[in-house]
């Protein structure tokens, strides 16, 4: 893979926590990720998924080792343009949806805008848009509690792809929904994924999601344990861990 098509790029990159004695989340992970793959994380809990996704959206810090979003290495950058950066560049999706639990759909879907001091006339118009990309244009005005789980997650969606960044990372995405709204979000990003060829990281327990994706990656205790863009023994390992 060329530079110039590596849309995330990790560095020897590691996560540690010290309570007597130092134990790494995420133990240096070397990975390359190009321009439009969609990669399924698997693992078992604990295997430090959701740690290599908060890194990687620089929700969080890394104890050494580098994070790079085309290019740049973000934990070079002061705290405000890695926020910056995480806006417009990395949207992310969890499993919890993350909403704002008092502000309607557009309000939610329109805040990195607002975020990003855009008037609040445009911010709602290019809301509206995405809302109704998702599918939601009658729900514009509800709220979180006013909506069903796969309503919510759709919201997210909308909210977290406004920028339309080359990244989007999902940490289980369908783990709090049933299985027929789960599917309803997969197929969602899997349309959007092919309008807009971003790069999806997305963190799934579910193998057949994972094998609807290009590329699967397995992590375990820190590191990874397999990666079918170099391929050895997925399939055992598969076996053996789920
Ligand atoms: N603040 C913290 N302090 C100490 N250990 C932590 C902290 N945050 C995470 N960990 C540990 O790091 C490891 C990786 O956690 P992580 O949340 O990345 O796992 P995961 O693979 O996402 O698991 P799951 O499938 O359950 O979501 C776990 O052993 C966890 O206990
Ligand atoms: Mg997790």
């Amino acid at each position: 893979m060329t530079e110039s098509n590596s849309v995330v790029r990790l560095e020897k990159l590691a996560k540690a926590y010290t309570d007597g004695q130092t134990f790494y989340a995420l133990n240096h992970i070397d990975l390359e990720i190009g321009r439009g793959e969609r990669v399924a994380i698997m693992g078992p809990s604990g295997a430090g998924k959701s740690t290599m996704l908060n890194l990687i959206c620089g929700l969080d810090v890394p104890t050494s080792g580098r994070v790079f979003i085309e290019g740049t290495d973000i934990s070079q950058l002061s705290d405000d343009l890695r926020t910056r950066l995480r806006r417009e560049k990395v949207g992310m999706i969890f499993q919890s949806f993350n909403l704002l639990p008092t502000l309607s759909a557009l309000e939610n879907v329109s805040l990195p805008l607002r975020l990003r001091n855009r008037s609040r006339r445009e911010a709602e118009r290019r809301a509206r848009e995405m809302l109704e990309r998702v599918g939601l244009h009658r729900q514009a005005t509800h709220r979180p509690d006013e909506m069903s789980g796969g309503e919510c997650q759709r919201v997210a969606i909308a909210r977290a792809l406004i920028f339309d960044p080359p990244v989007l990372l999902a940490d289980e995405p369908t783990g709090n929904l049933d299985s027929a709204s789960g599917e309803g979000v997969l197929q969602l990003l899997n349309e959007l994924h092919r309008e807009l060829n971003n790069t999806i990281l997305l963190v799934t327990h579910d193998r057949l999601t994972a094998e609807s994706c290009e590329r699967m990656l397995i992590l375990r205790d820190g590191r990874v344990a397999e990666d079918s863009a170099h391929p050895s023994t997925i399939e055992s390992v598969l076996t053996e861990s789920l």
